[in-house]
């Protein structure tokens, strides 16, 4: 009855929790001599190729992120059922980023940083207030709706845009190819928190940014995104940025990660990088959460959170 850890990141954190979490059993890692009839879970983030084969009474594929690409790319993934992360830790975690990141282009924040560096006094306008800012929330799930409320709390104008229809009180919400157009067109701040799969993939392009509103009171439309880097098209961002069909971008992920050092992105003047932590998985909450799913597994109940292997998400 054992569950083997399998990440790229630092392993040790992760034994730890576990241990605390399920004392009860054999935590394991890849490298430890181990039998692999015995494994009945998995933990994994971004697992190496082999490492998940020849587990034959699997029962579940934990991701220790929300997102679930890094296995859907994965050869020969075991059939066991996928069981994402989808609990408050990382859910408010995302939700900070986005509320401090619509703030910050709503007071100009970036303008302030500057003219504080000059020693410059410039109080200029008085700036638009939230309710006169409309952001689009595409992909309207876990993550997207919790931003939603709490952006809504601090006044701006919410709406989502998610692959099937559905009735969110409070928002306006858009669907599909049909509801695309019409959701871009009433949007000012763009955020992006859909996951990464064959139809998503390149939709954050300059066709996409084009169709945003240009007659918002930030200047010219923002993207932020947090879903995946390869949503974005970097070298439309880059183009549209410097013709003004931009105004200004917020990056958490990248095509390539880490972001070269080569990349103009690290210089823009009108973009905001932060290096894919915006909603990191916490060891103690994440384990706590893997934990809770398999005491639920083992009394009968379905694991929450599963992945449509179909969809890709
Ligand atoms: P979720 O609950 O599954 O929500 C995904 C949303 O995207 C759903 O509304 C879904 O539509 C929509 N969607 C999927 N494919 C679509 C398509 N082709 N067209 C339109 N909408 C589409 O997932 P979540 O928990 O909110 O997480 C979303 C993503 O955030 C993750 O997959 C991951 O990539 C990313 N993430 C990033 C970080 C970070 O640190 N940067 C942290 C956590 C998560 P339906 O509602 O119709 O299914
Ligand atoms: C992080 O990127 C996640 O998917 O949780």
């Amino acid at each position: 009855m054992s569950l083997l850890v399998a990440v790229t990141w630092e392993t040790q954190p992760w034994v730890e929790r576990f241990r605390r979490h399920l004392p009860d059993r054999d935590i394991v890692v890849l490298g430890d001599d181990f039998d692999r009839n015995a494994i009945r879970y998995v933990a994994t983030w971004g697992p190496k190729p082999g490492s998940l084969s020849n587990l034959p009474n699997l029962e579940a594929i934990f991701s220790l992120g929300a997102g679930v690409d890094h296995l859907m790319s994965y050869p020969g993934l075991p059939a066991a059922p996928i069981v994402r992360v989808a609990q408050d830790d990382l859910t408010h975690r995302m939700s900070e980023y986005m509320v401090l990141h619509c703030l910050m282009y709503l007071r100009e924040q970036r303008r302030f940083d500057e003219d504080q560096k000059a020693k410059r006094w410039n109080p200029d306008r008085a700036p638009p207030i939230a309710g006169e800012v409309r952001v689009g929330i595409m992909g309207f799930g876990v993550l997207g709706q919790d931003a939603a409320r709490k952006l809504k709390v601090m006044g701006f104008d919410v709406a989502g845009w998610s692959r099937t229809p559905k009735s969110v009180e409070g928002f306006d919400a858009y669907a599909g190819e049909d509801g695309l157009t019409s959701f871009l067109n009433r949007t000012d701040i763009l955020i992006a928190l859909m996951p990464l799969t064959p139809d998503t993939q390149g939709i954050l392009n300059r066709s996409l940014f084009r169709k945003l509103a240009r007659d918002g009171k930030l200047g010219g439309p923002i993207l932020i995104n947090a879903g995946r880097g390869k949503l974005q098209v970097e070298a439309d961002i880059l183009s549209c940025l410097d013709d003004g069909t931009l105004q200004a971008a917020t990056l958490d992920v990248f095509e390539t990660e880490p972001l070269p050092e080569s990349s103009p992105l690290w210089t823009h003047p009108r973009v905001t990088i932060t290096p894919h932590n915006s909603a990191t998985s916490e060891p103690e909450a994440t384990a706590r959460y893997i934990a809770q799913q398999i005491r639920r597994h083992e009394a009968g109940e379905a694991f929450e959170n599963v992945v449509d292997r179909a969809r890709g998400y």
